[in-house]
């Protein structure tokens, strides 16, 4: 399937050599200031991580965050008489609670000192966002779903690095979007067995959730 996803890229990026639009493939075949450009292979290996980054974590999250609110009946039915304000703490809660990409692993550019402990330069280190997430000494009352909690400096798109989810705006904006659209026209939503969870230990998400929907 990899093997497909690079076909396919190689594809539509020709199809854009050829004739320019206004996609993201195309800013990403056209030139910097400097003059420089991508090769085939970065080109490709852009595509294939944009495709995977922006999926699963996004799915994951959103029947994560259903899961939550089936649990918590009164905060969806409160949805439509939210304020703005109010569904975009909704989602930021979401993303804390699911922390989809569990972990990154990353190289150390330079020696560290970490309570205590000293990391060489080019050592690999493991980055547990999920861990960091539900930290105590950091959030308040961390395994209590809060609509409102305020700050909510989660770390589900990343440390605040230059590899800082490039779609995290998107991935916010589709998050609110579905439920203030579920909520709008579903009256209930019920559990009908136990969610089957994904086996890994990189991506946090749930293969099956099966539901039992009232229509408005
Ligand atoms: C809820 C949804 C999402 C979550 C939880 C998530 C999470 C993450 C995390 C943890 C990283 C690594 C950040 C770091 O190393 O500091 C990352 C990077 C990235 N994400 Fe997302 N992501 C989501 C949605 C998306 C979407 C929708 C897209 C694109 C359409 C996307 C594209 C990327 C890319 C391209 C990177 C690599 C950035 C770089 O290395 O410079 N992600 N994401």
């Amino acid at each position: 399937m990899a093997l497909e996803l690079f076909e396919y890229a190689a594809q539509e990026l020709e199809s854009r050599r050829l004739s320019p639009t206004h996609d993201v493939l195309s800013a990403l075949l056209a030139p910097t200031v400097d003059g420089d450009t991508l090769d085939d292979l970065a080109l490709k290996n852009f595509f294939t991580l944009m495709v995977a980054a922006g999926n699963d974590t996004t799915r994951y999250t959103m029947t994560g965050g259903l899961l939550a609110l089936i649990e918590r009946p009164e905060l969806f039915a409160r949805i439509p008489t939210m304020s703005l304000e109010e569904r975009k703490s909704l989602v930021e809660e979401m993303l804390r609670w699911t922390t989809v990409t569990m972990h990154f692993r990353r190289t150390l550019t330079k020696d560290v000192e970490l309570r205590g402990k000293t990391l060489k330069a080019g050592d690999k280190v493991v980055l547990w966002f999920a861990s960091a997430d539900f930290d105590e000494t950091h959030f308040d009352q961390p395994d209590e779903f809060r609509a409102d909690r305020t700050p909510n400096d989660h770390v589900a798109f990343g440390l605040h690095s230059p590899h800082l989810c490039l779609g995290a705006h998107l991935a916010r904006l589709e998050l609110r979007v579905l439920f203030e659209e579920l909520a709008r026209r579903w009256e209930k939503v019920e559990l009908m067995a136990p969610p089957e969870r994904l086996r890994s230990n990189f991506i946090s998400g749930m293969k099956t959730l099966p539901l039992r929907v009232t229509w408005r």
